[in-house]
């Protein structure tokens, strides 16, 4: 059974009487199978003689104004369930004043340039709060191991330089688990379930562009080439409102000549945001 804890003297007991290696799962809730992956993985991080705790908290701080904090869908027994089936031991699923005591300083972390760009240029002070959230939940829960989804790439890029940035973190290990997808090619997200079924139907050109651009790369398209038809695919869908198409290295630096590197789109559909990307790999223009 998977216990269910809610506040900070109950996670303290439970990590008081549990043994081995810990692997820790962040979610804001609403869980489906791409949260299932990170489970799995961090089961197979820490063995059976480890542990794996998942967290569920929609944390106020890395929402806008303006952004869906409060209509996030909030589905705690589901996700128990889920956590369960999944062989979890344990969901600390705590309120906001217990992970921001109002008595309690709680420290922020510069994320650097990274943070302004993509996401952080259309969500400002976005990855401040992911960072922050990211840092105290690894910490209270003391992880010695946390998986992270590509899905959210940027986000995976950054929270990966927060044992530089927290000693207290130095020695916990950030693991990076592919994007796992819905029959029909959409990324999993917990924002699909605000689709109607027309939007979930005109969503799906999103993973298209990430093909399409995968495949112009490697037809020897250069990626700048390669970014504009993307872009000009998905801007000419119906339905859906582009937020960009780009072609990056693997750390989200420039676009390499040739070699691995990511395609990253981020589009509307709706009221609704999606995020998608994929590896890809740049052949070079031919001679
Ligand atoms: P959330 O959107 O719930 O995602 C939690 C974790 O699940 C993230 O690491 C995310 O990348 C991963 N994930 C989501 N969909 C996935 C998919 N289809 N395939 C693989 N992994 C997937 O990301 C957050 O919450 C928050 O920012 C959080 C890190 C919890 C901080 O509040």
């Amino acid at each position: 059974m998977t216990v269910v804890l809610h506040t900070r003297a109950e996670l303290r007991a439970w990590l008081d009487r549990t043994r081995g290696p810990r692997g820790v799962v962040l979610t804001m809730g609403a869980l489906h199978d791409g949260h299932v992956a990170l489970m799995r993985a961090a089961r197979a991080e820490v063995g059976d003689a480890g542990t794996v705790l998942v967290t569920v908290f929609v944390n106020p701080t890395q929402f806008g104004p303006g952004e869906d904090f409060t209509r996030y869908p909030r589905t705690l027994d589901d996700d128990v369930a889920r956590c369960t089936a999944a062989g979890v031991d344990a969901v600390f699923a705590p309120d906001v004043h217990e992970v921001y005591p109002e008595d309690e300083e709680v420290p922020t972390y510069d994320p650097g340039p990274l943070a302004d760009d993509l996401e952080g240029a259309i969500r400002p002070g976005h990855f401040v709060g992911v960072l922050t959230v990211v840092a105290r939940l690894l910490r209270l829960t003391e992880a010695d191991v946390t998986c992270f989804g590509e899905k959210d790439y940027q986000q995976l890029a950054l929270v990966r330089r927060l044992p530089e940035l927290e000693p207290a973190l130095a020695q916990c290990r950030f693991v990076g688990v592919p994007i796992v997808r819905d029959a029909d090619g959409l990324a999993g997200s917990s924002r699909n379930r605000y689709l109607t079924a027309e939007e979930r139907v005109q969503a799906l050109v999103i993973p298209e562009s990430v093909r399409l651009v995968r495949e112009l790369c490697a037809d020897g398209i250069p990626a700048a080439q390669a970014e504009r038809v993307g872009r000009g695919f998905l801007s000419t869908s119906p339905g859906v409102t582009v937020d960009y198409v780009v072609v990056r290295s693997e750390t989200l630096g420039p676009a390499p000549v040739a070699g691995p590197a990511r395609v990253l789109v981020a589009a509307r559909v709706g009221t609704t945001r999606l995020l998608d990307n994929g590896p890809i790999e740049i052949r070079g223009v031919r001679p």
